[in-house]
């Protein structure tokens, strides 16, 4: 197998965009092209303000910086790229069905299947093609059917000259540290047939990740196992929001108990915060995924079992409406609700999965009125998660509800009831509480679902505060 010159990976997303900075960043003799057919994406990687890159990301816009259009490239031209590479990484979306078989479980793999017929057509010569997506066991075969059959039934030159590898390399990185996760992995997974093809891809890891990090299995087990391990994270979430309701109703402390707990070296401290359910665009749709394949092979308690992760998660979300409507005597219709923080986690404007679309959906139902901030979310993408257009007012000029979307903490807390936070935005830390309850109608309450408000200090310029996992306030 030559060595490795042109990368061209195919989707420039959350997980395609940072990863080829980081390899560009890393490999300054190898070209990468990341392609991908939405232009306004590829437009906004390209725009000379690095302020309007499409994904936000601490550390991204430095890499991008140093080595765009020297060798990193984002262009719509799929066919060129893919025609010159030696190496294509499939980095597109897999989003849960909507509909047909498999709905609400298994997930879509049409624009796999896409990439793997452009690929198909397009690639030239020796092609080594690796699987980046998070992607159901056995998609590998797919893409693998799809690629020979292109040589079966392509041109004559084409069947003499064209040769696929699929590798298995499953993406690790959360959102929010992608770029400290690809730049310092706890390990790189390769999973595939053709040693050459595997050493090949090691050797572009190898230019900054010790050897001992990379490990290699088959193709299965390289795909099962990135299914499994945010399955086991998920499932840690929801253990410790499962004890979140407990230590509310023993008056015990969340935190108390998990750092108790994460002392013990099996159980671990890190992965061990309560908070307002997961989100994401990975953890739901891979224990459903998971779900699914468990039932296919008649496992049925086994997918049971993993189903309840996610039945935690949602319920925890639902419980915390609940509660805000409780606390606040048991109404909150006409009433002002600030929410801070709608990405599904600090440092990244990803709102797939959020735990803040249930939960403000679920609020707005009640009747409140919503002022939402959130430090990199921006309004367009507000509007289409929550479907709901800001602010109604009738004909006789009556505010019917629905929600406002603030530039800053000051502008969204004025004249509110109370405050949420959802997201663990460090500027969400030791609010200037002072000020803030100065401008809001009395009384006030602040709810915070991530342990993240100074309870003292709050309650001292005069909040009444409710913090998860904790009732004894
Ligand atoms: C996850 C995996 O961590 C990553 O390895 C995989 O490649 C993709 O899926 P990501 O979804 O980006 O990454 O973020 P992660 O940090 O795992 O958080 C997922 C959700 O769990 C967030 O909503 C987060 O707020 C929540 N969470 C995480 C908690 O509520 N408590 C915790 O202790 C940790
Ligand atoms: P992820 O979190 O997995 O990176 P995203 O939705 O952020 O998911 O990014 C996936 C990208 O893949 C999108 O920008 C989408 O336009 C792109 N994409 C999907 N199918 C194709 C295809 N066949 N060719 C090129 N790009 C594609």
């Amino acid at each position: 197998m030559k060595a490795i010159k042109k990368i061209c990976c195919i989707g420039a997303g959350y997980v395609g965009g940072p990863t080829m900075s980081v390899i560009a960043d890393r490999c300054p003799h190898i070209t990468i092209n990341v392609v991908d057919t939405n232009k306004l994406r590829i437009n906004q990687w390209n725009d000379p303000d690095l302020e309007k890159l499409p994904v936000y990301e601490p550390g991204l816009k430095e890499i991008i910086q140093r080595c765009r259009n020297k060798n990193l490239f984002f262009s719509v031209n799929v066919q060129k790229h893919i025609e010159e590479a030696d190496m294509i990484f499939i980095s597109v979306n897999t989003p849960t069905k909507t509909k047909g078989i498999g709905a609400g479980k298994a997930s879509d793999l049409k624009w796999i299947e896409a990439s793997a017929r452009q690929i198909g057509k397009y690639a030239r010569g020796e092609t080594i093609v690796v699987e980046k997506s998070t992607l159901p066991v056995k998609t590998a075969e797919t893409i693998k059917e799809i690629l020979f059959s292109s040589l079966k039934s392509g041109p004559e030159k084409n069947r003499k000259l064209n040769k696929f590898c699929i590798l298995s390399n499953p993406e690790f990185l959360a959102e929010g540290t992608a770029i400290d996760d690809l730049e310092n992995p706890d390990r790189v997974l390769i999973g595939g047939e053709d040693e050459k093809a595997i050493e090949a891809l090691k050797a572009i890891y190898l230019n900054w990740v010790k050897g001992n990090k990379i490990i290699t299995t088959d193709l299965w087990s390289s795909e099962l196992s990135k299914l499994i391990a945010n399955a086991f994270l998920a499932q840690r979430v929801s253990s410790i929001n499962s004890i979140s309701a407990l230590c509310e109703a023993t008056q015990a402390n969340v935190n108390e108990v998990a750092n108790a707990i994460g002392m013990d070296k099996r159980i671990g401290k890190f992965f061990l915060n309560a908070g307002p359910g997961f989100g994401g665009s990975c953890f739901k749709k891979d224990i459903l995924n998971l779900v699914y394949i468990c039932n296919h092979y008649g496992l049925k308690e086994v997918a049971n079992y993993w189903e309840k992760v996610l039945e935690i998660n949602d319920w925890q979300k639902k419980r915390l409406t609940k509660l805000v409507v409780e606390k606040m005597f048991g109404n909150i219709s006409g009433k002002t609700i600030t929410v801070l923080g709608f990405a599904f986690k600090s440092n990244t404007n990803d709102t797939r999965e959020s735990p803040a679309i249930t939960i403000c959906k679920d609020l707005l139902e009640e009747g409140c009125f919503l002022s939402i901030f959130d430090p990199k979310v921006r309004l367009n993408q507000i509007i289409s998660d929550l479907d709901i257009n800001p602010i109604t007012i009738d004909s006789n000029g009556n505010n019917l509800g629905g929600w406002q979307y603030a530039n800053s903490i000051d502008d969204a807390v004025k004249g509110s009831d109370a405050i949420i936070i959802l997201s663990d935005w460090r500027e969400f830390y030791n609010l200037d509480y002072k000020t803030i309850i100065s401008k809001m109608r009395k009384p006030c309450w602040i709810f915070d679902t991530r342990n993240v408000v100074d309870i003292n200090a709050a309650k001292k310029s005069g909040f009444n505060v409710w913090s998860l996992g904790r009732s004894n306030l």
